[in-house]
């Protein structure tokens, strides 16, 4: 039987991902001893917690990997638990060196792209935008990171059909959720119970945002999209604070009740030194079959927003779209399969998808950088 060395084995092993964090899991420390035998090779792997959900794939990438370079020993993989200092040292490297309570995308050098959905009214349909723009981006191949802000209304995991999801944790770091191709932390995932009823002032929105920021292990993100709560309350105040170069879109109906309260939700963004970056409408109109369009809400309440905020700023805030009522974005909004997977050629689906390309494909990092950045410091 050929010679086989450990230094092959930590090398085979170092293809395989932990399928969470997703870096191998030879970076990780998570390969503790090998054993080889005459015919038998084990791998000691030391899980961050043990009650690890994901032991089987582990098990077969590792039995897999160890198969290419010792193809004729059987591979045993000995389950253990890392240590606290184990953890500790893991938690550290993820880091990559930021101290606590660092905001990864506020620093200098982030290319992470952060957009804010905001509005002035509830219900205008912030949260089904942020997950098909989401999801429309993840399509075309950018790592996307989803943070439901929203703490009274948090309604993205369900949206995303993974309601009961909740995401592990190590040490103080935790896991987004993966869905569809994007992470997602909310909220919604951080209360003890699913029921349970948040009753958090100011302060406490604040620190549970920052912890969605900087205590969430989000990797390389191209990236980030923040769904705020309506109006213009603590949590807008906390992300300008944290995230002064995240760019606001602002969604509203065309009714001019609420698009009066809108800009509002714009002005606000802009106090807070942030770029607003257009103005999405919802609901627009109704198509019916006769080829006629019924405007439910009104029209013309995001041209309106759009132009008197670029007046007010002094640089070109577009209306980037009108998405129609339709009854399918309402459906994958209530069954978490959202439009632009399940109907891609629809009007609604078109539209977000374009939006999703607008915003995407501006340079990355660049645009909307008005506070606490350098720009020499960017690529
Ligand atoms: N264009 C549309 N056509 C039909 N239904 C829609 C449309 N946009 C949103 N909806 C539906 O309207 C409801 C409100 O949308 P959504 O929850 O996205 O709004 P929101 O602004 O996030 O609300 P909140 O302020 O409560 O967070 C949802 O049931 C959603 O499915
Ligand atoms: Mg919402």
């Amino acid at each position: 039987m050929a010679v086989v060395t450990e230094e092959q084995i930590r090398e085979a092993l170092g293809t395989v991902n932990d399928p969470e964090i997703k870096r191998p899991i030879t970076e990780l420390g998570m390969v503790d001893v090998i054993t080889i035998e005459e015919a038998q090779i084990t791998v000691r792997l030391l899980l961050t917690v043990s009650g690890c959900p994901l032991k089987d794939t582990l098990t077969r990438d590792i039995t897999a990997a160890v198969a290419t370079v010792a193809p004729a020993h059987a591979v045993v993989v000995d389950m253990g638990v890392m240590t606290d200092e184990q953890r500790k040292s893991m938690q550290e490297l993820l880091r990559g060196g930021r101290t606590e309570r660092e905001v990864p995308f506020a620093q200098a050098g982030s290319l992470t792209k952060v957009f804010a959905i905001a509005s002035g009214k509830g219900g205008v349909g912030k949260s089904t935008v942020t997950v098909n723009l989401g999801l429309a981006m993840a399509k075309r191949g950018l790592k996307v990171g989803i943070v439901d802000a929203d703490i009274y209304g948090h309604s993205i995991p369900d949206m995303l059909g993974v309601g009961d999801l909740r995401p592990t944790q190590v040490e103080d770091m935790i896991m987004p959720v993966p869905v569809k191709g994007m992470k997602v932390i909310s909220i919604g995932m951080l209360k003890p119970r699913r029921d349970q009823v948040v009753a958090w002032r100011g302060p406490m929105l604040d620190r549970a945002l920052v912890q969605m920021l900087s205590d969430v292990y989000w990797g390389d993100l191209d990236v980030l999209l923040l769904d705020l709560p309506p109006g213009t309350g603590d949590m807008a105040i906390s992300l300008g604070q944290h995230l002064p170069n995240a760019e606001v879109l602002v969604v509203t109906t065309p009714q001019p009740a609420a698009a009066i309260i809108a800009e509002r939700a714009g002005t606000m963004a802009s106090m807070m030194h942030q770029r607003v970056v257009g103005v999405l409408e919802n609901m627009s109109y109704l198509q019916v079959p006769g080829g006629e369009r019924m405007e439910i809400f009104g029209s013309g309440g995001a041209a309106k927003v759009a132009e008197t905020l670029t007046a007010r700023f002094g640089y070109d805030v577009p209306m980037l779209g009108q998405i129609p009522l339709d009854e399918h974005l309402r459906e994958g909004g209530d069954s978490g399969d959202p439009i632009v997977e399940t109907d891609p050629d629809s009007e609604a689906a078109k539209i977000l998808q374009g939006v999703a390309d607008q915003l995407s494909g501006r340079s990355r990092g660049l645009v909307g950088m008005q506070l606490g950045l350098a720009p020499a410091g960017r690529l």
